[in-house]
């Protein structure tokens, strides 16, 4: 059954729902995109054309590709009322408070694109929302510095395009570097989809109300937010900046193991992985040689990240609970070299998981079958009982 969530008749009310989209093997550590593993196409295909096989299912012919890339560059651009959205946030407002509210008002903007029983407009909304999600990220970020909006340009490609509308400025040309474009490229391409997580589910579910596309992944940008999801990525880097050294990692191992301190260690485990993520052992790669590009493979952030690697997975309570680096502990690293402050990093997850949510909100409002989503719930509250006065109370 294709909808959203599919319940048993008790209360054990386990949900699930079908899918083409990913297939994750949490004890192999594997993880395929519509059938291709996901290091084959981190080394070998690009953001883009993982989102052009993640939408429609098959890679695409080199016509196919260049049409599709083409629809993508000539939405980046938003509409310039939205740009009088930003100035109400104080300058300090988290980027992703800002994504949420503005992505949710692209329906007030976009009204030809959020009838969701019109497949054309279906198609519209999710080339709008791939193309224009890392355009608001970026004017989030400008707006947050004090620097003004820059344009998308239509020369550039997707990573290149992001990076540069984040780090230009009108005073002089930011030039391109090839390798941070690779990378960025590579962090998209990892985060694109991943079954059915917190957020994937959040938009499900919204979106099993008919509710608009926009609005829909809105809801999906403020589940992300959270530190046990999406906002891993900057708190991981907080932690390893709160470290500091070595030194102090055994301070913080015995930490993560106190049942009675709520500290985790920011980056390790996983609801799905019992053995490591396929996605961090690339970005693991990626930082490597980005460090290395920017002379600073003596980051000091780095050596107590690799430290704390080495000695967790060392560790006879890591290793009985299985919790091994996810994406989100080498991806902060990497987006801290490039100069992007630990904000930013969640909302850079979102706008490559926008494709991802988009994907699987294709494919589940796409199905006839499709019912709203209603999950159970185990009742353990009062049993019934009569009013009491307020006079007649203790
Ligand atoms: C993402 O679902 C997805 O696919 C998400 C994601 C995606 O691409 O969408 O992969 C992205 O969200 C990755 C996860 C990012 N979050 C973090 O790095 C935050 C730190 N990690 C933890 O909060 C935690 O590992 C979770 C939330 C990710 C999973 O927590 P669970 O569900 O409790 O994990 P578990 O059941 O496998 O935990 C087993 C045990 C538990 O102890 P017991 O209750 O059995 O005694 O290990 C403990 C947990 O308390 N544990 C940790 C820990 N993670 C789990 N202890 C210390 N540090 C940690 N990081």
């Amino acid at each position: 059954q294709m909808g959203i969530f599919t319940h048993d008749p008790g209360f054990t009310s386990t949900s699930s729902c079908e899918s083409k989209i990913t297939f994750i093997d949490g004890d192999k550590g594997e993880l395929l995109h519509r059938g291709y593993p996901i290091d084959q196409l981190a080394e070998k295909s690009h953001f883009l054309e993982v989102c052009y096989l993640l939408l429609y299912g098959e890679l695409p012919t080199a016509t196919q590709l260049e049409d599709f890339e083409n629809r993508v560059t000539r939405h980046t651009m938003v509409h310039e009322q939205m740009h009088r959205f930003f100035t109400g946030f104080r300058r300090d407002a988290h980027p992703m408070a800002v994504m949420v509210a503005v992505v949710g008002a692209m329906s007030a903007f976009y009204h030809d694109s959020t009838d969701i029983s019109d497949p054309w407009q279906r198609e519209v909304a999710s080339i709008r929302l791939i193309a224009k999600v890392p355009t608001i990220a970026a004017m989030a970020y400008k707006y947050s510095i004090g620097q003004p909006f820059v344009y998308p340009r239509n020369d550039l490609d997707y990573a290149s395009n992001f990076l540069r509308m984040c780090f230009a400025v009108p005073c002089e040309e930011y030039e391109v570097d090839p390798i941070l474009t690779r990378a960025m490229d590579r962090i998209l391409t990892l985060h694109a989809d991943h079954e059915q997580n917190a957020s994937t589910s959040t938009v499900r579910l919204a979106s099993s109300s008919g509710a608009n596309p926009f609005a829909c992944i809105a809801a999906g940008i403020a589940c992300l937010w959270g530190p046990a999801h999406g906002g891993a990525n900057q708190a991981c880097l907080e932690m390893l900046r709160e470290i500091g050294t070595v030194d102090r990692i055994p301070e913080f191992i015995a930490r993560a193991k106190d049942k009675n301190d709520p500290f985790r260690l920011m980056g390790f485990g996983h609801r799905v992985y019992k053995n490591f993520d396929p996605r961090a052992k690339v970005m693991k790669q990626s930082a490597d040689e980005v460090l290395e590009l920017l002379g600073i493979e003596n980051n000091e952030t780095l050596k107590v990240a690799m430290e704390l690697e080495k000695i967790a997975l060392e560790d006879e309570y890591f290793v009985s609970k299985k919790l091994y680096p996810n994406v989100d502990f080498y991806s902060g690293i990497i987006l801290d070299a490039m100069g992007f402050p630990t904000s930013m990093f969640t909302p850079i997850f979102a706008v490559s998981r926008t494709v991802g949510w988009i994907s699987q909100w294709k494919e589940m409002i796409g199905d006839p079958a499709m019912k709203i989503g209603r999950p159970r719930q185990l009742y353990t509250g009062a049993t019934r009982r009569d009013y009491v006065d307020v006079e007649d109370r203790g």
